[in-house]
This record gives structure tokens, sequence and C-alpha cells, in this order.
């Protein structure tokens, strides 16, 4: 028997302009597509968006339902049009925001666990690191990759 500790690494910035270019982009295209939520039910809105190796950005917003698990998050939104769009090209980054009554919230907005498969999956297909933004009126949180908020994914490509 072993016991085995694993570590994950992740920065915080306390405002979008210490951020680089790039991700100061795809944190304001997140709240960009905040425009484009759907969310009647929860009024809870999320925006998200994915930059691709060839620069694209690719947005997407929470779409809700009356029959509620027919609805879908920003980032599967988001990640499925990219993949649609522009098949085969590698997703880098995916920045995340959430808001309500119109305000960005002060604290952070956490992918749920079905988008965190689905980025690391993308990020397998894509071989190399997606970084995770999460974007917020407060602190913003940088994760390198995927893993960082996911391990032990659930990898049916394995030996492919
Ligand atoms: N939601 C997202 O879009 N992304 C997340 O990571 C968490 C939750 C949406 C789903 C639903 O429309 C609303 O937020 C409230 O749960």
């Amino acid at each position: 028997m072993k016991n085995i500790t694993l570590e994950i690494h992740y920065e915080e910035f306390s405002g979008i302009e210490e951020l680089d270019r790039d991700d100061r982009e795809l944190c304001e295209a997140a709240v960009k597509a905040l425009d484009g939520s759907y969310a009647p039910y929860s009024r809870f809105n999320v925006g998200a968006a994915v930059r691709l190796a060839d620069g694209t950005i690719v947005s997407g917003a929470n779409q809700e339902n009356a029959a509620s698990p027919s609805g879908l998050c920003a980032e599967r939104t988001a990640m499925f049009a990219a993949n649609f769009s522009h098949p085969g090209v590698p997703m880098c980054s995916i920045a995340i925001v959430g808001a309500q009554n119109g305000e960005i919230c002060r604290d952070i907005t956490s992918p749920c666990g079905a988008c965190r498969q689905v980025m690391a999956e993308y990020q397998q297909i894509g071989g190399r690191d997606m970084s995770v933004l999460l974007y917020s009126g407060g602190r913003i949180l940088k994760f390198g990759r995927v893993d960082d908020i996911l391990p032990f994914i659930f990898d049916n490509l394995q030996g492919d």
C-alpha cells in the first residue's frame, strides 16, 4: 500500500488588468457571451469563451428549458460549438463567468463535473493543455490544465 498526495497549482489574480492580453480578451468574450444566456428558471447567467489553437474564440452561454435536464451549461455550449464549427482544432483555454441580476458575480463560478469531463476529453484529443480561467468581479483563478480541476478522468480513449 502507498499513500499518494496530489498537488494542484493555480494562479490567482485580483483584476483583469493583471492578465496577459490573450486571457484578458478571452475573459471579455465570456462576459459578452452572458448576453446570450437563456436562464429564466435559475436566473443565473453563465458565459464561456474557448480559445482555439488558431486564435479563434468561440463563445457560449447557458441555455435552460422547462424540462430542466434538457438545458445545457455555458461551457459545454461553447465547447460543442467550437468542436462543431472548427473540428480538429485544439482548444487552448476556456474562460467562465457567472452573473446575477445583470451583475457579474463577486466570486468565481466553478464549472460543474460534467463540463470538466467534457473539457478533459477535448484537452486529450487536442494533445495540449487547456487552461481554465474562472473570471469574477473579485478574484480570477487560472488553472494551467484541466487535470488541475479534474484528476482521474473517465478515459475511454485509452490506448487509442
Ligand atoms: N451553469 C453553467 O452554465 N455552468 C456551470 O458551470 C454551472 C452551472 C448553469 C446551469 C444553469 O443554467 C444555471 O447555471 C444554474 O445552475
